[in-house]
This record gives structure tokens, C-alpha cells and sequence, in this order.
């Protein structure tokens, strides 16, 4: 079942390109139109909608971190990211025009369920990404966009996190589309870059011998901070949970900008720093600043770990590792970006002989609040 591979885990890295391949498939008419059966909200409902608010937990919680930052981007409308059990509790404001977006591989999740029947309750519609057909979150929304990912078995989150980001970019180019706007032109041509990313992140997965390395000469390691940028920020985030899951080590994920305002008190001699750099060509020159970031944390003596893009040479100078991923859209690149990352804490956590598959005191699925 394992394919080959030693750990679930690993087949379920390497099944990525699948799970955002299948993910994508059947979704565009021969016009290059989305077209979403699945979702049985009228579109008249969908057109009024005027704020999103994402409920998840976990891995799901940072998909929809970063769904957030293309959806606003393509859309303009609100959206809002919400732990599920936070959410549950904080009288949420939510209308009947409110797309309450929830988000779980499983759809059993306890706390993401409490928060969509909430929802239904104060009137809003309901939208479920899942992997898992016929779920109890599935079943108890309005309306439900699957995952593709396959069947994922290993506790800590790897293809589905990839595919529910992609399900909650094919959401965005929908609405875009729908609803008219700047947008509703280009989402053809952004489904476009996004059917490239499988072959992508193949080759991303081609070459991570050095990460590995990177990883096996951690195994004593007891702390990692890790750093980025508009949609790199939650993928900074993914990166510091994958690390405490499944090497037990102590890892914080910051948005690069934070750096300044507190955490960089942290940075002492030798202290390893994962850094996920924008591409050279996002907006606001996001790049540059995240480079000064780098420079900054160099000097006061951190280890810096670089994730950059093909071609980046800015940030040769000031890194100890480079790790190279494609080039891709700047919005589309957390798929390519967590891949090192998810392959460095497997790798760190089986040098230190840990049970992969297994973390302790995790379950794959949460069904108690
Ligand atoms: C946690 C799992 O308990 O639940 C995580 O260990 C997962 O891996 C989170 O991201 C949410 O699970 P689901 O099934 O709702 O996506």
C-alpha cells in the first residue's frame, strides 16, 4: 500500500502532483469557463455574497490562510480566516449573505462541523472543501467542492493541504468569474498556470537530496523559526507545524515583516531560520524586502535556510542553503514552496527514529470538541 515507500507520509509527498492534477480536473468547459456542478448554490446567492469567512483547523486553517490572500485578490471581497473552534465562540458576525467556506480533509472534524451548523444556524451559506466523499461536513452544507487527494493516511497533512489550496483557488476564479470584475477575464489564464504547477512540483520533488542532507544533520536541533511574506506567511506557518508534529521540535512560523517588532530577539549565533522567499516579480516589491530580512538575521548570526526561486540570485549572498523552486505565479507558489519543507521534517523525524506516520498524542482525525 505504501507504494515503495517507507512511510505513508513519503508516497503522500510524492503523490502531490496527483492530488493537484485530479484536484483540477473536469473543472473548465472547452471555452476554458469554470464550471462547478458540485456547488448547488444558485448563482444569484453567489453573486450577492459580500464577505467569506474560512472555518478549519490545523493544516486546513493555513489552506485557507492562503485562500485568503488569492480570493480577496481576485474578487475583492472580505474574507476572513477563522479557526473553527474560535469561530464557534465568538458571536461571529454572519449574514445570509456570509459564504461560510469550511475546510477538512477528513469532514469529521468536530470543531470545523460545530462551527458550519453555527453558521447555518446565523443564516449564512455553507460551502465544504473535503477530501472525504459523503462526510458528515460534506453532508451538512449547502454545498460541497472535493479534493481529489486520494485517501490520506499518514496523521500529519501533506496532498490534501495542496489539494485544498487548489480547491480554494478553482473557488476563487469562480466567484471571480461569476461575479464579473477585473478578474473574471483572467481566470481562464490563471487556470492555466495552475494546470502547470503538477509538473512543477515534480520537479521540485526531483531534487531534494540536499534538504534531506540539510535534515539529517539537525537531528539535535531544538529550535527552528521560519519566515514569509504574504502567501508565503502561511506557508511559513505549515512548515513550523509539520516540524513540531513529526520531529518534536520546537519551530514558531512569523510573517517576515513581524521580524522587527519582536522576534527577532530570538536570533542568536548558529539558530536555524527556514526563509520563504516571494518571487522576484511580486507586487510591491515584496522580494527585496524579504531579502533585507534575510540579510538582517544573517548578521546577528542565524543559520539562514532559504526557499527562492530559480534564477533568484539576490539571496545567494546571504544564505547558507538555497533550495530552489520553479517559477510560478506569485499567488500559485505555496504549492511549490511547502515541499521542502514537508520534506524536511519527514527526514529530521526519521533521523531521530520517530514514528512518522504516527506522531505522538495525534489523532488523523479530531471527532470530539
Ligand atoms: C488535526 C490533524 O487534528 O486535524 C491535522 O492532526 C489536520 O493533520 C487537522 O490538519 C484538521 O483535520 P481535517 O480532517 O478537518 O482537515
Amino acid at each position: 500500500e505504501k507504494g515503495g515507500y517507507d512511510t505513508f507520509m513519503e508516497k503522500e509527498i510524492f503523490d502531490q502532483p496527483d492530488a493537484v492534477r485530479d484536484t483540477l480536473l473536469g473543472r473548465t468547459d472547452e471555452a476554458g469557463r469554470l464550471t462547478l456542478d458540485e456547488i448547488r448554490i444558485s448563482e444569484e446567492d453567489l453573486k450577492a455574497i459580500d464577505r467569506i469567512t474560512i472555518v478549519a483547523c490545523g493544516t486546513a486553517a493555513y489552506a485557507g490562510m492562503v485562500a485568503k490572500y488569492a480570493i480577496e485578490h481576485w474578487t475583492r471581497i472580505p474574507v476572513e480566516v477563522s479557526l473553527a473552534h474560535e469561530f464557534r465562540y465568538c458571536d461571529p458576525i454572519v449574514s445570509e449573505r456570509t459564504l461560510v467556506v469550511s475546510i477538512s480533509q477528513s469532514g469529521e472534524t468536530m470543531d470545523t462541523l460545530m462551527a458550519v451548523k453555527h453558521a447555518k444556524e446565523l443564516g449564512a451559506r455553507t460551502l465544504s472543501i473535503c477530501n472525504t466523499h459523503g462526510a458528515t461536513i460534506p453532508r451538512e452544507s449547502d454545498a460541497v467542492l472535493y479534493t481529489h487527494a486520494g485517501p490520506e493516511i499518514a496523521v500529519a497533512s501533506t496532498k490534501a493541504f495542496l489539494a485544498q489550496i487548489t480547491a480554494c483557488y478553482i473557488l476563487g476564479l469562480y466567484l471571480a468569474q461569476l461575479r464579473g470584475g477585473t478578474y473574471a477575464d483572467d481566470a481562464a489564464k490563471v487556470m492555466g498556470e495552475l494546470q502547470e504547477m503538477p509538473a512543477k512540483i515534480e520537479e521540485v520533488l526531483g531534487h531534494l537530496e540536499r534538504t534531506r542532507e540539510i535534515a539529517r544533520f539537525m537531528a539535535d536541533t531544538r529550535s527552528v523559526l521560519f519566515l514569509g511574506r504574504n502567501v508565503g506567511y502561511p506557508i511559513a506557518m505549515e512548515g513550523a507545524l509539520k516540524l513540531k508534529e513529526l520531529a518534536y521540535i520546537h519551530a514558531e512560523g512569523f510573517a517576515a515583516g513581524e521580524l522587527k517588532h519582536g522576534p527577532i530577539a530570538l536570533i542568536d549565533a548558529g539558530q536555524p531560520v527556514f526563509i520563504v522567499v516571494p518571487g522576484p516579480d511580486t507586487p510591491h516589491g515584496l522580494h527585496g524586502k524579504v531579502v533585507s530580512n534575510i540579510q538582517e538575521i544573517r548578521a546577528r548570526g542565524a543559520r539562514t535556510l532559504v526557499i527562492a526561486e530559480e534564477g533568484d540570485e539576490a539571496v545567494v549572498p546571504f544564505a547558507d542553503e538555497v533550495i530552489r523552486i520553479p517559477k510560478s505565479a506569485p499567488l500559485l507558489a505555496p504549492l511549490l514552496a511547502i515541499v521542502p519543507l514537508q520534506v524536511f521534517s519527514l527526514e529530521l523525524s526519521t533521523a531521530k527514529g520517530l514514528d512518522v506516520d504516527q506522531p505522538r498524542n495525534l489523532a488523523k482525525s479530531v471527532t470530539v470538541e
